[in-house]
């Protein structure tokens, strides 16, 4: 979703702020805009479309001269994608600029008495507001309008804020949005993330809600509502830039997808001692709980879904699962004996964290599985489980997928340990399988060269079903997303015996039936399933098991994956599906890394 930059230092702040911008493109957005602060002016330029159209509007314009500024990616919420639409906005006297991620629910009351008292709009966001509020109250201290402006907001806001008064300061404050402030030698930052300025410093503050930062090039102040002074931590990114570039590789999707083998060993080896799995360092006692709740949106509610079968089946304790935006709304029965796992890479996806504040207020406890450290959620829950899958940029998430179906699975083997459910030999062999998932991985790989020859030969399809039973079919949920959102090629995944039930009534010759048959204690059922379609004259492409001899008779093209116990097996059945999605979207020239309408983070409802 938007993406947000400020600079403030001795160099080209124009150069600065449109390479943060390029780098903050992964986020999904329909325009882009900088303002520039020169002395006691600012200069804006915005543009619909790529951030290359405003790089080379920027280029045109020789008023973006300056060392102070502010930029944005916007995904539109309130007002069509249009130039006039994009940020920043400025108020009408040119005073202030700012950019701002998140929704102002009460725009439309603000905005209509600024209309009263004469104010005039450009455009239809409720961003504007801000900045004509900031205009409205200014009264030569910005600082003690930034407060009285914000106080006046309902809903969700990271803001960037540039004033012709303060030449070389930038300010920002935020609610319920992500921002965090980069600190550099002789130049300082604020971005909604790290990519936007990793490439020039790895210190970082995290700006917390209802804080604010007044930021110069030496200096970084942050201030309650009180104007009174908050000391913060900085904290140092490990990643290493390359981790944010493609390195090579034609897409982000493809360099993830090759990365899971790394990912995995990262969040898997740290929670592993003398053979076991262990995450007694949490402190979660386990027994005080009587179900387990497990919530998020999209892939991540997938992964979970895979952690429902797996914990229920090791630690025999009731598991549900629940979309966070359902979840949040739906008044579910919880108390302080339901332990909630809520699933997010990014941290701040905002039906999740919703459905966290719901259950919390329930009493129940929220462990959070997250990638990104020190967002929102990793911040609000009671326990935070971290996936070391490093920075995902492409949209559709694959590495951040299988670190978060690792961690539930080691998150399963330790609580059945701990519940006694399973014994020292069971948790030893269980951890093994774990701990061979980044081996597994890397062997699955090679079927990269097999799975682009098949996607060749299938990119074609208007619609594509992936069927599967139990664990498989978690994983046909998560292999069909994957598709459908970088190919834009209709799938469906279904539980394969409820194909009878309605669905088979769509399977006709030609129809592409992945079928995935890597649970193999249900291998009888699922191949009774893929005879159903086939009699029907769909072509089934198969995932199975290494050695399963059986599956060649039945399906039109095989792939196989290595072996290992049947619990543990959806972190690397996933890779296959994977490449297929990235293959198909490549072949029908998609925009893989950034398909239409989708953004990166979820930060609005
Ligand atoms: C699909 C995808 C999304 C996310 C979902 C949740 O490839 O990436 O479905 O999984 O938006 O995002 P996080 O995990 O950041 O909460």
């Amino acid at each position: 979703m938007c993406g947000i930059i400020g600079f403030t230092g001795s160099g080209d702040a124009r150069e600065i702020i449109l390479d943060g911008l390029k780098r903050l493109e992964y986020r999904g957005y329909d325009s882009a805009g900088i303002a520039i602060q020169n002395k006691n002016e600012i200069d804006m330029v915005k543009a619909q479309g790529k951030v290359d159209n405003l790089i080379s509007l920027s280029n045109k314009n020789n008023k973006l001269d300056g060392h102070c500024g502010i930029g944005h990616t916007r995904w539109a919420t309130h007002g069509v994608p249009s130039d006039v639409n994009a940020h920043p906005h400025m108020s009408t006297d040119g005073k202030f600029a700012i950019v701002h991620n998140g929704i102002i629910e009460n725009y439309a009351e603000i905005k209509s008495k600024l209309i009263e008292k004469g104010v005039k709009f450009l455009s239809e966001t409720d961003t504007e507001v801000i900045v004509q509020l900031l205009d409205y109250y200014y009264d030569g201290d910005l600082k003690k309008t930034l407060v009285k402006t914000t106080s006046m907001l309902e809903g969700s806001y990271a803001i960037g804020v540039l004033c012709a008064d303060y030449p070389g300061t930038i300010f920002a404050a935020k609610v319920a949005s992500p921002l965090i402030i980069g600190v550099g030698v002789g130049e300082n930052y604020f971005a909604s993330d790290i990519t936007a300025f990793v490439s020039r410093t790895k210190n970082v503050i995290d700006l917390d809600d209802y804080e604010f930062a007044e930021i110069t090039k030496d200096k970084v102040t942050i201030f309650d509502h009180n104007f009174k002074e908050i000391k913060k931590e900085e904290r140092k990114i490990t990643w290493d830039v390359a981790a944010a570039e493609k390195s090579g590789y034609e897409h982000f999707m493809l360099k993830e997808i090759m990365e899971q083998p790394a990912a995995l060993k990262a969040t898997i080896e740290p929670r592993v001692k003398d053979g076991k799995v262990n995450f007694d360092e949490l402190g979660i006692d386990i027994k005080k709980y009587d179900r387990i709740l497990i919530t998020a949106c999209g892939s991540a509610y997938y992964a979970g879904c895979v952690g429902r079968d797996v914990i229920e089946k090791l630690c025999r304790i009731h598991v549900h699962t629940e979309v966070a935006s359902e979840l949040r709304y739906r008044d579910p029965i919880i108390d302080e004996k339901t332990l909630v796992l809520v699933i997010s890479q990014s941290g701040e996806t905002a039906d999740t964290i919703a459905a966290i504040k719901e259950v919390q207020s329930k009493g129940a406890d929220v462990v959070a599985i997250v990638n990104v450290v020190g967002s929102t959620i990793a911040k609000l829950a009671n326990y935070t489980i971290y996936t070391w899958a490093g920075p995902e940029i492409a949209v559709a998430t694959t590495k951040g997928y299988t670190t978060q179906v690792a961690v539930l699975y080691m998150f399963a083997v330790w609580a059945a340990f701990k519940l006694g459910r399973i014994d020292e030999n069971k948790m030893e062999e269980y951890t093994s399988n774990i701990v061979s998932l980044p081996e597994r991985a890397q062997r699955t790989l090679d079927l990269n060269t097999r799975v682009k020859k098949l996607a060749d030969k299938y990119h074609e399809k208007q619609s594509i079903f992936f069927i599967g039973r139990y664990l498989d079919y978690a994983v046909c949920l998560e292999g069909s997303l994957k598709l459908k959102e970088i190919s834009y090629i209709h799938s469906e995944a279904y539980a394969a015996g409820e194909l009878k039930h309605g669905t088979i009534a769509l399977i006709e010759k030609g129809r592409l039936v992945v079928s995935v048959c890597c649970y193999e204690p249900l291998l009888d059922k699922i191949i009774s399933n893929i005879q159903q379609v086939k009699a029907r004259g769909a072509q089934v492409l198969a995932l199975a098991i290494e050695g399963n001899k059986k599956i060649f008779s039945e399906a039109d093209d095989v792939l196989l994956v290595p072996k290992a116990n049947e619990l543990f097996m959806a972190a690397v059945e996933i890779i296959p599906l994977q490449l297929f999605a990235y293959y198909v979207a490549k072949n029908n020239k998609c925009d893989i890394d950034k398909p239409k309408n989708l953004a990166k983070s979820v930060t609005v409802e």
